[in-house]
């Protein structure tokens, strides 16, 4: 193909391209009456040089501003309906969800899940209620985590010891938590999904020996940064016969290299499987009597499952720590009521429902710092209405959450990190669909309790363990970074041991 390009004079390429988008173009401009508002664009491009920044959501807030809570945006030859509330974003989820169920993937992110193997990211039909089934009943669903609760347990003892290594006596010492609780969710994300730890493994068909954070970098960093690449052919389809190869060849690389370590990790697991060892674990389930999957489908899945447990639940974690240690009335109020409610022994999941303000802190920790700002886009595959607009069959939609999550309708000072405004008595499920940061409806987040489990034991100790001091000038490091809102900087923290009557209990 590339051959080919090169000996097409450069003139008639560019005329076939100004036609093909000319055209593109005229249709895209047949715009129902009824359409929601246009953010004025540029011919060809649309809205991309208005997006050209690291943080799409701020800038759909600033177009909110002016075109009001839904407007259309054009990238290239896609028309795009962009949603900034959480009524509008509950009648794109829920009501409308019959027409607007499919997903919109970027090339890159096309290769990366195997063209939608991921149940996140698959289109509602028969394979996404099946892997959805597998998922609940493998690994995220009450009784799975149940099975899990041990591995759990051991994640969270293990990140205090670690923390306590760092400390000598009775002062304030600086640590760094992001190390120790991503190498233990890590862990975790092992042992749910194959029912093992992996420390370091040979994967023949690299031909090398990998460490844990090598194997960190190629199943969950590389990927995270891979689904932000972007690929200009995503926004003019019809162009997709010119080559991208550098862009190609990066993202084939990601794959490849993830899809081999994955492949050797499940074929070593495989083997004690039908040896008949009792391995209770995801890919048991995945490979149990019966089931359908392709080997291509599976390696996809598993890998979903690792890097969904090692992602966002550290994001969530570390914000909440960052804003309690920012904010030492919130934390001796969290400290008092655990106290109230656990005496001198250890937190445990069991008390977890009577800590409601341990609760809040979770809430206020995933609407203020949205781990996923953005839903990944839906596309509309039957005409619909959204607000009272026309929104035509082959529409995409972004679901801004940040947005929802820092609208002024909803919420009071929604730019202060408060977590009273989650204490209204209601129940935790009331609290939870407040903030919509697991997304809304039949494809909300199927991890939701696992996250909250995980984050709010982890934050629940670390508070009861240690007093928690930001670093002199830690409150500027806040900026962000990848498509999840990772802190750019790790938390750095001075931390003290508590009381010693606290530290010995269960366990
Ligand atoms: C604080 C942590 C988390 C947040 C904020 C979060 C957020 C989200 C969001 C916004 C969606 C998309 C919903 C939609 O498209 O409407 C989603 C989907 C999903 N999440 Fe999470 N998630 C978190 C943790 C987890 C964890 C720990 C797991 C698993 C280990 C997980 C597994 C999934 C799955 C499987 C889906 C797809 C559900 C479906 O399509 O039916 N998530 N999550």
């Amino acid at each position: 193909m590339d051959a080919l390009l090169q000996n097409i004079p450069l003139g008639i390429l560019a005329m076939v391209t100004f036609f093909l988008v000319i055209g593109k173009i005229f249709i895209d401009q047949r715009r129902s009456p009824n359409s929601p508002p246009a953010v004025p664009g540029w011919p060809l491009i649309g809205n991309l040089l208005g997006l050209n920044e690291k943080k799409p959501y701020l800038t759909f807030v600033k177009w909110a501003e002016d075109y009001g809570p839904i407007y259309s945006i054009r990238l290239g030859s896609s028309s795009m309906v962009v949603l900034n509330s959480t009524e509008l974003a509950k009648e794109a989820l829920v009501s409308k969800f019959s027409s607007i169920s499919t997903r919109k993937l970027s090339n890159a992110l096309t290769t990366l899940t195997c063209n939608k193997s991921i149940v996140a990211m698959s289109d509602y039909g028969d394979y996404y209620k099946m892997v959805k089934r597998y998922v609940l009943s493998g690994i995220l669903g009450t009784n799975a985590q149940k099975r899990n609760r041990h591995h759990r347990d051991t994640m969270i003892k293990n990140v205090v010891s670690h923390l306590y290594s760092k400390i000598k006596d009775e002062d304030f010492y600086l640590v760094e938590l992001r190390e120790p609780f991503q190498s233990e969710l890590f862990q975790l994300a092992f042992k749910q999904s194959l029912g093992k730890n992996v420390e370091s493994v040979y994967v023949e068909e690299l031909g090398v020996t990998l460490t844990k954070e090598e194997m960190f970098q190629i199943l969950v960093t590389d990927p995270m940064m891979g689904a932000i690449e972007v690929d200009w052919r995503d926004f003019f389809p019809y162009l997709r016969w010119v080559p991208n190869k550098s862009m190609e060849r990066k993202i084939q690389q990601m794959e490849m290299r993830k899809r081999a370590l994955v492949k050797n990790l499940i074929e070593e697991q495989r083997l004690h499987i039908t040896r008949g060892e009792e391995i209770s674990c995801y890919l048991d389930c995945l490979v149990s009597d019966g089931n359908t999957l392709t080997d291509e489908q599976l390696i996809a899945l598993v890998w979903e499952s690792i890097i969904e447990t090692s992602d966002t639940t550290l994001i969530t974690t570390e914000w909440a720590m960052y804003e309690l240690a920012k904010n030492p009335s919130c934390q001796d109020r969290l400290y008092q009521d655990i106290r109230k409610v656990c005496g001198s022994e250890h937190i445990t999941e069991e008390d977890l429902p009577h800590l409601q303000y341990l609760s809040a802190v979770f809430h206020e920790t995933l609407r203020f710092h949205s781990p996923v700002p953005i839903i990944p886009p839906r596309h509309v595959h039957e005409a619909t209405q959204l607000g009272g607009y026309d929104v035509p069959a082959g529409t995409d939609i972004i679901i801004n959450l940040y947005a929802c999550n820092m609208d002024k309708n909803d919420w009071e000072e929604p730019g202060d990190w408060k977590p009273d405004r989650f204490l209204s008595g209601e129940d935790e499920h009331a609290e939870m669909n407040k903030t919509m940061s697991f997304g809304a409806g039949k494809r909300k987040c199927a991890g939701s309790s696992q996250a909250m489990l995980i984050s709010c034991m982890t934050v629940g100790r670390l508070v009861q363990e240690f007093h928690w001091k930001l670093k002199e000038g830690e409150e500027e490091n806040t900026d962000t970074v990848q498509l999840t809102n990772h802190k750019l900087y790790p938390l750095q923290a001075y931390i003290r041991s508590r009381p010693e009557e606290v530290r010995f209990g269960r366990f």
